[in-house]
């Protein structure tokens, strides 16, 4: 049996979607693929609120992210951490030899302007990376005021965001926010199979990318100009996601962007507040998730077993991020699950344990 996903990714991908993936294959070089690229490319520009170029990488978020911070830095890198992804971050940017420093906030709470500009008061640095939403605790960054602080403080450091888990379920102006890099795969919000990533590029953090020297190949702003106006990628891309992609970028574009925000705030609130009646919510209430909820497992349940008796009725949550797991179990309210379905899947949790 199917069983719907209600977990952070993959998320539940409708059938309409995969079969667009089946429409007939073109080459990467034909026209008809250029006039592909060409018409969801401004799709994802409306989406991001950018005149600015968006990228289409075949590859995980984890790809995008070594690719995009090894193109940033010619001095030192601050590496925001509040939890594993963002800790990822850190961990990638040391191991491509790239000097970084972090500063980190214990699990559950959020990375603050303040603690942002301590940092890079220290001086040296000329970019940060910090995660939209934070997969692992269920907690979204105020993103638009650490970037506000570092554009009027700190102007030649670029801001690096990963928005895997919550682009195209958050609002995030790339252009009014002034940020420079922000990428997300396609597996999560925008509720198609994994495989693609998504990057908006500033043209300041292009321009940076030039003066790195041996900043890569695959992922390189410079390599993708060599085609970017021809409408192609410099590899072969995934062309079956990203006629995926267009369709649902219709799809999305027809729901309306604040309706898609709207949606996700509502499914959220539903979540959050069934978590407070039956359990706790692990992270800071002033920064939850519109995208993820964690749910602090204060009964003590097994939630390796409510998710077998989950996946007997056709639905799967799950378990707590690495250290959190069975302390936690998370709920994803992303892509294009609905209202309704959250309801359906907390009216099981309750009958399940009885509630
Ligand atoms: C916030 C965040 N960043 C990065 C990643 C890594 O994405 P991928 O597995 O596509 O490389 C994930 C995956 O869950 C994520 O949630």
């Amino acid at each position: 049996m199917y069983k719907k996903l209600f977990i952070p990714g993959p998320t539940h991908v409708r059938d309409e979607i995969l079969q667009a993936q089946a429409a007939p294959m073109l080459g990467h070089r034909s026209k008809e693929y250029a006039a592909l690229q060409a018409e969801v490319t401004p799709k994802l520009q409306q989406l991001l609120y950018t005149k600015q170029r968006v990228y289409l990488y075949t590859s995980s978020s984890t790809a995008v992210m070594e690719g995009s911070v090894r193109q940033a830095s010619t001095k030192r890198v601050l590496n925001a951490i509040c939890g594993a992804f963002s800790k990822r971050w850190h961990q990638i940017t040391a191991a491509n030899g790239v000097p970084c420093d972090k500063v980190e906030v214990p699990m559950g709470q959020a990375t603050t302007p303040e603690q942002v500009d301590e940092a890079l008061s220290k001086g040296g640095y000329d970019a940060i990376t910090v995660v939209l939403n934070e997969t692992s605790t269920g907690l979204t960054n105020p993103v638009k005021e650490i970037a506000a602080l570092v554009r009027e403080k700190y102007p030649d450091v670029l801001i690096l965001v990963d928005a895997v888990s919550g682009r195209a379920g958050i609002k995030t102006e790339f252009d009014a926010w002034g940020l420079d890099v922000c990428l997300a795969g396609v597996q999560k919000c925008f509720a198609l199979p994994p495989g693609l990533t998504i990057c908006a590029v500033s043209d300041r953090a292009r321009e940076r990318a030039l003066q790195v020297p041996n900043h890569g190949y695959y992922f390189s702003y410079e390599q993708m100009d060599k085609r970017y106006e021809k409408h192609q990628t410099p590899a072969t891309p995934a062309v079956s996601l990203i006629q995926a992609l267009n369709a649902q970028m219709d799809d999305v574009l027809a729901e309306g962007l604040e309706n898609r925000w709207n949606r996700h705030q509502e499914m959220a609130a539903h979540v959050q507040d069934w978590a407070r009646r039956y359990f706790a919510l692990y992270s800071d209430e002033k920064y939850l998730s519109p995208t993820v909820t964690n749910v602090e497992n204060t009964r003590g349940i097994s939630v390796a077993e409510l998710n077998e008796e989950l996946g007997k009725r056709g639905a799967m949550i799950s378990n707590g991020y690495g250290d959190l797991k069975e302390k936690c179990f998370r709920i994803a309210h992303m892509g294009d699950l609905t209202l309704d379905d959250l309801k359906w899947l907390t009216g099981q949790i309750e009958d399940i344990l009885g509630l």
